[in-house]
């Protein structure tokens, strides 16, 4: 099924629906940055906003990106903070945000729907101050080998996304080539289940300084 027609219609249930994935990448998103000191925020498929919650305890102001009109109408009748705009737009075309803007970037469970990785990374880079960060929280490329994919239920039975698969080495060369550094790479596992596949994987990159400043 067609990406933003899906979570058009998966909005109504993301939030209450059975869903390992997205339960571990609050897990995971929240150990992983609440290491970090942040203030200018953009949040990528920031969907219903259940990750926005967490990064609202630390930024000023965080912009909400996301193409599915109802998954952010979720997320604006839940968090009403006037640090928070969320915007309705995809990420494959070119972000209306300032150059230098964020010191941070999130995106959680978004990538498996994106083709072209290059083009956001690009954009990432562009939109990150020198010394930011990138934080990634994907579906493991192991568990995608395995068969997983975003699907949900709905009354005509079980609806699967368009995905695509993205290595690991995938992800640390476009990572490089676009300018950032590896800071962490982690694997997450189901808590009853630590000896099976990693269900995520987390990376966080940091933007390399340029030219003299070059740490
Ligand atoms: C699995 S949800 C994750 C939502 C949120 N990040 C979370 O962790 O709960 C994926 C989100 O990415 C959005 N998305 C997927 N592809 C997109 C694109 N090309 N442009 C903008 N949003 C996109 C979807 O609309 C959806 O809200």
């Amino acid at each position: 099924m067609n990406i933003d027609k899906a979570y058009n219609i998966w909005a109504d249930q993301y939030d209450t629906n059975s869903n390992k994935t997205r339960d571990l990448d609050t897990k995971s998103t929240i150990e992983t940055l609440n290491k970090f000191e942040f203030s200018s925020v953009i949040e990528l498929g920031c969907g219903t906003g259940k990750n926005t919650i967490f990064l609202l305890k630390k930024a000023d102001e965080i912009i909400g990106l996301d193409f599915a009109q109802e998954m952010l109408n979720k997320a604006k009748n839940k968090i009403k903070d006037e640090r928070v705009e969320f915007r309705k737009a995809d990420l494959t075309a070119e972000w209306n945000i300032e150059n230098n803007y964020a010191d941070l970037i999130t995106c959680s469970l978004v990538l498996e729907h994106i083709e072209n990785l290059n083009f956001v990374f690009n954009q990432a880079n562009k939109k990150l101050k020198n010394g930011g960060l990138f934080f990634i929280s994907e579906l493991h490329p192991f568990k995608q080998y395995s068969g997983s994919k975003a699907k949900f239920e709905t009354e005509n039975g079980t609806q699967e996304l368009e995905t695509y698969v993205h290595h690991i080495s995938e992800y640390l060369e476009v990572a490089n080539e676009n300018g950032f550094e590896l800071l962490e790479l982690k694997e997450w596992f189901d808590e009853e289940n630590k000896s099976g596949i990693p269900r995520l994987i987390g990376i966080t990159l940091l933007k390399k300084y340029c030219g003299q400043h070059r740490i």
